[in-house]
């Protein structure tokens, strides 16, 4: 549900009551119990918080309960918090559902930061680069050439291209962990998507979020909470067989330079001490969960909000099909043709500045004692960067609500150093590098192949706000694809 972010973000800070706050940090007043909570339950909570950025600052607090969240809407102080001071910010709040869906805090994502945790992300990131630098650029140029053949089934009929889109950015990830013949098994893949978003969507409802912050309700009959454990048992099993299954294919010629084979590496070996090099079962198992989650639905959003934007200035989607035909004369681009391609490029880097698909990252905790902005943060406060507000702050971008990736051409004004979609500093999103690949060559595929048109001559553009959740996606809408002349 649309409030699916902020019942979240309240269950995850209920629990930490930071001793004191300096009391001159701004923010709107709170109510005696409720705090801001009216404020964390707003519909489109970036956009929310970040109306509240022009009113207080671009540090702020809000209160709930005892318990003090601050949120940073700008540039410098997100980079000031994440980059600068990263080990002071890198934690994550821990919570009761957060556990039971990571393994017990064994995901990259949710882990608080820890020894055991930097070892995780150090050893997935490197078998990450490893299993990119081999094939990533090939098994993209598969997928976008996939997807050319899907999109061409439609012919002159509307579609929603969601599920596809989501099709694509999954088979990306799933063969970068398990190997080409997952891709195959099209029914167990769908039935693992599914169960996937299943407990993104369960996890972030607030009939079960409530359970964080109060425990007594634990033990009365909850069906989405019964159905979230399900969902959990289902997803466990289907991860445990595959990766038995490439444990025993791991001589196999398909499956030698995967993710999961890289890893499986650095697997604890029975009855050898549990040393600080190594992985248990439960982080190489959380690992993939991590990375099929992470991988899917950012990139598969931000390739809606793609198409919706060029419905909205057709004039732009001309201006990117010509340079592609005049650049690469006939051919299909390569990830190193983006140099040559600025007005592509200016595209993707003006989607990602105004949908930014992880909108509010994920809420950080400081580790320690420390400062932002001149203002003291004690410890164990919770720090959500409001990317998106970051990415409207009228003194960086002017007309920061208007579409326009010429900004970002020779002459226009914006750097894409000003950018912060991925985050930054010890939390840094670990699929960067395959999201800025994916985003290029299937977006490059795509509109080298196809002009996107609006359903009929006098619909109206597709809207523009989206729903927020932990993913901002864009609102279902229909397309019309023709090809282009070859
Ligand atoms: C975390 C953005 C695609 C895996 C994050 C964060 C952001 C983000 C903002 C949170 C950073 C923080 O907490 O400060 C995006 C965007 C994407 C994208 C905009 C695409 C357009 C991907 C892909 C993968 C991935 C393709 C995996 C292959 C992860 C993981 C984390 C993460 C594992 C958790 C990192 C940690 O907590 O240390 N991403 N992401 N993401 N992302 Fe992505």
């Amino acid at each position: 549900s649309s409030n699916a972010l902020g019942s979240r973000f309240l269950s995850s800070v209920y629990q930490f009551r930071p001793h004191s706050l300096s009391p001159s940090l701004p923010g709107p007043t709170s109510l005696p119990l409720l705090g801001n909570m009216l404020d964390l339950t707003r519909d489109h909570l970036p956009d929310h918080l970040t109306s509240l950025a022009r009113r207080y600052g671009n540090i702020y607090r809000l209160r709930y309960g005892k318990t003090t969240m601050v949120v940073l809407s700008s540039g410098d102080t997100i980079r000031e918090a994440l980059v600068k001071k990263w080990t002071d910010f890198a934690g994550r709040p821990h919570s009761y559902t957060g556990d039971l869906v990571s393994g017990g805090g064994y995901s990259i994502s949710l882990g608080d930061y820890s020894q055991g945790w930097k070892m995780q992300r150090r050893l997935v990131h490197s078998a990450l680069q490893r299993c990119c630098l081999k094939s990533l650029h090939a098994v993209i140029e598969r997928q976008a050439l996939s997807l050319r053949q899907v999109l061409l089934t439609y012919k002159d009929t509307a579609v929603d291209l969601s599920e596809d889109f989501t099709v694509a950015a999954s088979n990306v990830i799933t063969t970068l962990i398990f190997g080409k013949e997952f891709t195959k098994i099209s029914a167990e893949l769908q039935s693992l998507h599914s169960c996937l978003n299943e407990i993104v969507s369960l996890w972030g409802s607030p009939w079960i979020s409530v359970l964080d912050s109060f425990p007594l309700l634990r033990k009365l009959p909850n069906p989405p909470f019964s159905r979230l454990l399900k969902e959990v048992e289902r997803r466990d099993k289907i991860i445990r067989g595959h990766l038995d299954d490439h444990e025993m294919k791991i001589q196999d010629k398909e499956t030698e330079d995967t993710i999961t084979a890289s890893l499986l590496q650095h697997l604890d070996k029975p009855g050898e001490r549990n040393d600080k090099g190594t992985l248990t079962e439960t982080h190489l198992h959380m690992s993939t969960v991590d990375l099929l989650i992470g991988g899917t639905e950012t990139t598969a959003a931000w390739l809606c909000w793609t198409v919706a934007f060029l419905l909205h200035r057709p004039e732009v989607q001309w201006r990117v099909y010509n340079e592609l035909r005049s650049v690469l004369e006939g051919r299909y681009p390569q990830y190193s043709d983006r140099h040559r391609l600025p007005c592509l490029s200016a595209l993707i880097s003006e989607v990602l500045r105004l949908r930014p698909v992880a909108p509010l990252a994920v809420p950080h905790r400081a580790t320690k004692d420390s400062s932002i902005a001149g203002y003291f943060i004690p410890k164990d406060t919770i720090i959500i960067p409001n990317l998106y507000g970051a990415h409207h702050d009228p003194a960086v971008w002017p007309e920061p609500k208007a579409f326009k990736p010429e900004r970002f051409l020779e002459g226009g004004g914006a750097s894409t150093r000003a950018l912060l979609p991925f985050g930054g500093g010890a939390r840094l999103c670990l699929g960067e590098t395959i999201a800025k690949m994916e985003l290029f060559l299937f977006t490059a595929y795509m509109l080298r192949d196809f002009q996107f048109l609006p359903p009929a001559n006098n619909a109206p553009p597709p809207d523009l706000r989206g729903v927020a959740s932990v993913v901002l996606k864009a609102k279902p809408f229909r397309v019309t694809l023709r090809p282009r002349p070859l």
